[in-house]
């Protein structure tokens, strides 16, 4: 589908709900079925026929940069644009304003999850060219959204994150913009938590008589904000995974119901219950991985059950007595059962960690 649109996506900002885990890498880049959550909203767009993407980024730049690099492994062309401390939405969006010049656009905040992903926004956009639209999803906790009250498809009013909200149609991530909002966006006034808000821009176009509409998804999608937020997007692709065995899987091991391990992974004497994912270099041995886990790159699990949860690549489950599940754990954790005297759990968590034994 071709597309004048160009795409930016929100990297920047700080991932305090998912401490530890974004102490040490940025919220965008935890793997859901092993792939970063920003890859999801790179293809997303790309598949709706975006191939200039704009990527906001903050501290995290780095780290962000070296994991998509200019996009040509996705078939786009990445531009990367450093905000200096993140200070809201509407900032993110004017620092861009040159990288986007006269485009419309869709933005995609980099930590969401759609898996219709963007294409039947941007086809609703280009059917009736409106000044802005914004994606929105019935949610159940809406004082954590900006909420919307909608007239048919035209947004009459928003408001970011209100106590008392006056619909549960919560903005869930995904904006189509033409250049009036870059005007907007320099008129509002920082909000109570100090950042420049999207939903205040977007305010001032309504409050204009602009058609600002809105497109509400039925299908899935998540704020990968929280750990649980996370496992929940994980079982999601996880329950789509296709059966491929591109590993070494011994005779004693059994393989049931959708699995894929990827090549460079080995699997001895162990019982993987799909759906369930295993990256290369992962070694699995005496173990059982149960539904919905996702086992990253170089992982080892030994001698221990795992269910329903992310292990990061490097981390390590060796010799546990008790099954883990629902757990999520970062590059290079290591969970272990010690034999030294006195029995006793001996732990060295970072800031933050999370145990619940
Ligand atoms: O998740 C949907 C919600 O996202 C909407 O309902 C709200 O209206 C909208 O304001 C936003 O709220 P959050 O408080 O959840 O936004 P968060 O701080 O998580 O930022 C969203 C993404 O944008 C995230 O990937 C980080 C990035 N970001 C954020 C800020 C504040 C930036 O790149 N720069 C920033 O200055």
């Amino acid at each position: 589908m071709a597309s004048t649109l160009k795409g930016l996506i929100l990297s920047g900002g700080h991932g305090t709900r998912l401490r530890p885990l974004t102490y040490t890498s940025a919220k965008q880049l935890i793997p859901i079925a092993n792939k970063p959550v920003l890859f999801y909203g790179i293809e997303a767009l790309r598949e709706a026929g975006i191939t200039e993407i704009g990527i906001v980024v903050g501290h995290t730049r780095d780290e962000i940069e070296a994991a998509v690099g200019d996009g040509s492994r996705f078939g786009v062309r990445v531009t990367y644009i450093a905000q200096d401390a993140p200070r809201g939405l509407a900032h993110a969006v004017m620092i861009a304003e040159d990288f986007i010049g006269d485009s419309p656009f869709v933005m995609y905040l980099g930590d969401n999850f759609i898996i219709d992903g963007v294409t039947p926004i941007v086809e609703k956009f280009n059917a009736r060219q409106s000044e802005a639209m914004i994606l929105l999803a019935r949610v159940a906790n809406p004082q954590q959204f900006g909420v919307a009250v909608l007239e048919g498809e035209i947004i009459r009013e928003l408001v970011e994150k209100p106590k008392v909200p006056p619909s549960d149609l919560g903005i869930i991530g995904v904006y189509v913009f033409t250049k009036s909002i870059f005007t907007a966006c320099k008129s509002i006034k920082p909000s109570w938590r100090g950042e420049l808000e999207i939903t205040d821009a977007i305010q001032k176009l309504i409050t204009d008589g602009r058609d600002v509409r809105a497109e509400i998804v039925t299908g899935y999608w998540k704020d990968t904000g929280r750990p649980e937020d996370l496992l929940d997007a994980n079982r999601m692709v996880l329950d789509r995974v296709a059966h491929q065995i591109e590993g070494d899987v011994d005779a004693e091991s059994r393989v049931e119901f959708r699995v894929k391990i990827e090549r460079g992974a080995i699997v001895r004497r162990s019982v993987i219950r799909g759906p369930v994912m295993v990256a290369a270099g992962a070694v699995i041995e005496d173990a059982y991985i149960g539904p919905f886990t996702s086992v990253g790159e170089n992982c080892v699990v030994r001698s221990s059950e795992v269910e329903h949860s992310i292990l990061l690549a490097n981390s390590r489950v060796l010799s546990l007595q008790g099954r883990v599940v629902d757990s999520v754990l970062g590059r290079g954790a290591s969970v272990e059962r010690g034999d030294e005297r006195p029995r006793a759990m001996r732990f060295v968590l970072g800031d933050n960690s999370q145990v619940k034994a």
